[in-house]
């Protein structure tokens, strides 16, 4: 059987009402049959006493003369035919066809009999009666039949029945018209279930709400709950598996640093010694750059809005102390760098976050723009929002990079260093904060890349 769970429903609501209506059908019919049957006995029997209230003796000879009310009870729309026999026991026909096909009852007591016959090849009920005539000594038995046609006692019996049917069949449709649409609204509550499930974020681990829900979806439900908290608890434990080792590398590696800084102080080193621990010091420092790059990814991804909605910054602020910031490596790449800072734009948020956000986007922009190119900063506010845009003539990303440079590790550029981090930090940051982040290319009038990412205003 199918798996719809409607049309099983309805399988288990149509089968005993069909074995209902067919047996509680089958019963009115019974009855409906009786009722006619009856009716029709009743009359046939009631004409045959008038006809055969009507035999009387006349010099001897028995003679009958058929009242017309006793033929006149037929009378109905149908148009039934009625036949009649009136015959004594010596063969002698007294009125009627010849050919009615009568049936003798028993002479010793003049119940009449009923029974089904044909007619010129219609079929008819009928009735046979007896009546014994007395006259002089001599004892004659009259055997008066009548029969008619079916068709009003057929028109009765479906009179009776129909309704009662066509009743039950309404019943039934209107139980299956219910049902469906009780179905269609009942299951509602599951397919919002599954609604809230599919427009999920794949890290949004709050419990789906059981309240207003069914008592037999509620289990259902409160297992996919004790899934997305096992869930909940493994991605908070594998972040703070990475915070926790980015953590314990940052201590040795800085330790490290130190110590190459002070043996390559010493001059008297072999020249060879001394390329080799300058070697081993810059790759230390990228060791560093990716350990606090992994560092702010976990801070970043565990930032939660509700706890962050306890703190009022001013993006303003944080883009100006950035720009102060990067001011020096701007120089070093010849980039003119600028600003266009509201005077304030204040929002929820968090200082660290967001400056590293700042940051990020800033330093890509001076890094991967040519010497002598333009990186505008600029921080707008208006009634509802907050707007950061990093703005650079630099070459661009390359169409096939533009929708991958936000996964983290993926870089479009392998001949500059970097861990390709920043942007993915740089989504999670924003979307910690319920913002918008996206990335338009210029062609016109100039090349370049610029950065928008969008808060809600204070
Ligand atoms: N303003 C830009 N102009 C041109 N290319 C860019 C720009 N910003 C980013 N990109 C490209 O996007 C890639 C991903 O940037 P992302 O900041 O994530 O990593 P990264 O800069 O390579 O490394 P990291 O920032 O971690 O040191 C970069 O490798 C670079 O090729
Ligand atoms: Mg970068």
């Amino acid at each position: 059987m199918t798996n719809s769970l409607r049309i099983r429903l309805l399988w288990w609501l149509l089968v005993p009402l069909a074995i209902y209506v067919f047996v509680t059908g089958k019963a009115a019919y019974d009855n409906a049959r009786h009722t006619a049957d009856l009716v029709q006995e009743n009359t046939l029997l009631a004409s045959a006493r008038m006809i055969a209230g009507e035999v009387e003796w006349s010099d001897g000879r028995l003679l009958v003369d058929i009242p017309p009310a006793a033929l006149e009870v037929f009378a109905s729309p149908q148009g039934d035919q009625v036949f009649y026999n009136v015959s004594v026991d010596d063969g002698r026909l007294l009125a009627g066809a010849p050919d009615f096909p009568t049936r003798k009852t028993s002479a010793a007591h003049d119940s009449p009999v009923f029974y089904d016959a044909a007619i010129h090849g219609k079929p008819i009920r009928a009735v046979g009666m007896v009546r014994q005539m007395y006259d002089n000594g001599a004892i004659r038995s009259v055997l008066v039949s009548i029969g008619k046609t079916q068709a009003s006692r057929d028109a009765m019996l479906r009179e009776i029945w129909r309704p009662q049917l066509v009743r039950q069949i309404e019943m039934v449709l209107l139980a299956v018209a219910l049902t469906c649409i009780g179905l269609t609204f009942e299951l509602r509550p599951l397919l919002k279930v599954k609604e809230e499930v599919m427009d999920r974020d794949p890290m949004q681990l709050e419990p789906l709400r059981v309240e207003r829900m069914h008592t037999e979806l509620r289990p259902i439900v409160e297992a996919i709950n004790q899934c997305i908290a096992r869930l909940g608890l493994q991605v908070a434990a594998q972040r703070r598996f990475i915070a926790d080792a980015a953590h314990q590398l940052r201590t040795p590696l800085t330790l490290l640093e130190t110590q190459l800084q002070f043996a390559r102080q010493h001059r008297e080193m072999e020249p060879t010694l001394s390329e080799a621990l300058a070697a081993m010091q810059r790759s230390n420092r990228s060791m560093v750059g990716l350990t606090n790059k992994l560092l702010l990814l976990a801070q970043a991804e565990a930032a939660d809005y509700t706890q962050l909605a306890r703190q009022k910054v001013d993006l303003a602020a944080i883009a100006q102390d950035v720009i102060e910031d990067l001011a020096m490596f701007a120089q070093k790449h010849d980039i003119n760098l600028g600003a266009e800072l509201a005077e304030s734009a204040w929002m929820i948020g968090h200082q660290g976050l967001l400056s590293a956000l700042v940051h990020n986007v800033t330093e890509n922009a001076i890094r991967y723009t040519q010497a002598g190119g333009h990186v505008t900063v600029a921080v707008a506010r208006d009634e509802t929002r907050v707007t950061l845009t990093v703005t650079d003539d630099g070459p661009g990303i390359p169409a096939e990079a533009r929708s991958r440079v936000f996964e983290p590790f993926y870089r479009a550029s392998a001949d500059t260093e970097g861990t390709g981090l920043g942007l993915a930090i740089a989504k999670e940051i924003v979307q910690a904060h319920r913002g918008e982040i996206a990335l338009t290319h210029r062609e016109q009038p100039m090349r370049g890349v610029i950065f928008t990412a969008t808060f809600g205003a204070l």
